[in-house]
């Protein structure tokens, strides 16, 4: 490896950086992460904190994993790759499948499809929602809807499903036919209301408006995350998913649960689905399925959907979607070793009681501070500081400010992530409250500079 002076020398010269402008990058060069051991990193300076970003919500059981790595090292050395595509299968994807139906069998799914990661699956479960309608004779139901700040990956799908201009107005026209209903963010939202469950009914409405609007007819999935995530950690009321549920059926219209950062125990729960009761008709996963040391995913597939795409004798049920990594078998091999290691270590547990404990000392910095307007979270390891320039304007908060918060709380021990005017956190599930007294700590020195 080449070493500090050239890196930092090469930073982002010859390299475009995903979410960010290019000659931001060279103008403030990424931080170098060059190792990583259990829940800290360490950068080209040897300066190290602990990850409250888990790599990017993926990495759920600490960089440390040994079952994982092993699994990966005996993969490579048996079988480092065979495809999935029809006609031939691997070992380590036909285990693993058995495996995820068991994992999955409360949400009511039982069949895997697989992809390379999260923006795969979002785009997978939509072309498959879509062709589920067309196999049923339903060939009009070819609509989506989504929440605003809703985030459902990159993909021109997902991207016309993806509540937050950021990462759409560069890009249009995306899909036709793909609509947003407000999301239940109680400290914006367009009916000024801040109650939580009077806003979910709001929401729901909004829903059943939209549906009316649109035509039942023309729809073919609703697509959400259980708590939004990258949109700035927004938990619903727990009346919102089951109502969203209970809407679709009504409608016929697929519930899609978005799990990529949800599934495998982050909300606190096995999955989000289950953490409001809810069993969804597709479910997109990716990230934490092989601890972020691979990437793979997989969209689950309920009992209901299943039997309409194996039942179908025209051959109108057969798949013209999959990608040359579907059911990779290193992917495969890492994913069995983290289901095993993630069911073993029975990380929601973990997850609730520490993210409790983080959420409970956000609350507190709330008090000290009056730049954060809006502190969210409290289902397991996922929260957010939400910052203002004023509190009773809501004002939005200045991005240096902001920019320093996270510099000076890196400096002082925690990386955190920042999104527009959100401070964003979810640290591995191993975490322990030593740790979470460090991210604490930390976010306080960067708070003190405002
Ligand atoms: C809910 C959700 N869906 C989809 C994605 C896209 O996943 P990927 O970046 O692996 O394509 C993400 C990524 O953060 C996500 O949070």
């Amino acid at each position: 490896m080449k070493d500090g002076n050239f890196l930092k020398e090469h930073n982002a010269r010859s390299m475009w950086h995903p979410m960010a402008h290019p000659a931001d990058s060279l103008a403030n060069p990424p931080t170098i992460i060059t190792r990583a051991q259990g829940v800290r990193i360490t950068d080209v300076d040897g300066h190290e904190v602990v990850d409250a970003v888990g790599g990017l919500w993926n990495v759920n059981l600490g960089f440390s994993c040994q079952p994982v790595k092993d699994a990966i090292a005996a993969q490579l050395d048996v079988l480092p790759y065979y495809s999935t595509f029809r006609g031939t299968s691997n070992d380590a994807v036909i285990e693993l499948s058995e495996g995820l139906r068991d994992f999955f069998a409360p949400d009511g799914l039982v069949r895997a499809f697989y992809t390379s990661g999260g923006s795969d699956s979002v785009e997978t479960a939509l072309r498959l929602a879509r062709q589920y309608h067309k196999i049923r004779g339903e060939a009009g139901r070819v609509k989506f809807l989504s929440l605003k700040k809703g985030y459902h990956g990159t993909h021109f799908g997902g991207a016309s499903v993806n509540g937050n201009a950021n990462f759409r107005t560069q890009y249009e026209p995306l899909l036709p036919g793909c609509h947003h209903i407000p999301a239940p963010y109680t400290y914006r939202n367009p009916f000024n209301e801040t109650d939580p469950a009077k806003l979910a009914a709001l929401c729901l409405s909004a829903l059943e408006d939209e549906i009316a609007f649109q035509g039942a007819g023309t729809i073919a999935a609703m697509i959400m995350e259980p708590v939004l995530g990258a949109g700035g950690v927004i938990p619903p009321h727990e009346s919102f998913m089951p109502g969203v549920r209970a809407i679709c059926d009504r409608h016929g219209i697929l519930l899609i649960a978005d799990e990529v950062i949800t599934a495998f125990g982050r909300t606190g729960s096995w999955t989000g689905s289950r953490h409001w009761g809810v069993q969804p008709d597709l479910m997109c996963t990716a990230k934490a399925i092989t601890n972020g040391y691979f990437p793979f995913g997989a969209v689950m597939i309920s009992g209901a959907v299943a039997e309409v795409f194996e039942n179908d004798r025209s051959g109108a049920a057969a798949i013209g979607h999959g990608y040359t990594y579907s059911g990779h078998p290193v992917g495969a091999a890492a994913a069995i070793a983290c289901l095993a290691e993630t069911q073993r270590l029975n990380v929601p547990e973990n997850a609730a009681a520490r993210g409790a404990q983080l959420f409970e000392g956000l609350l507190g910095l709330q008090e000290k501070y009056s730049v954060i307007g809006d502190v969210r979270g409290g289902h397991g390891l996922m929260c957010a500081l939400e910052l203002v320039a004023d509190r009773g304007t809501k004002a939005p908060i200045d991005k240096g400010v902001i920019g320093r918060v996270q510099e000076v709380a890196y400096q002082a021990g925690a990386m955190v992530r920042v999104s527009g005017p959100n401070i964003i956190m979810s640290p591995p599930l191993v975490l322990s409250a030593q740790d979470v007294q460090v991210i604490l700590a930390a976010l306080d020195a960067g708070l003190a500079t405002t």
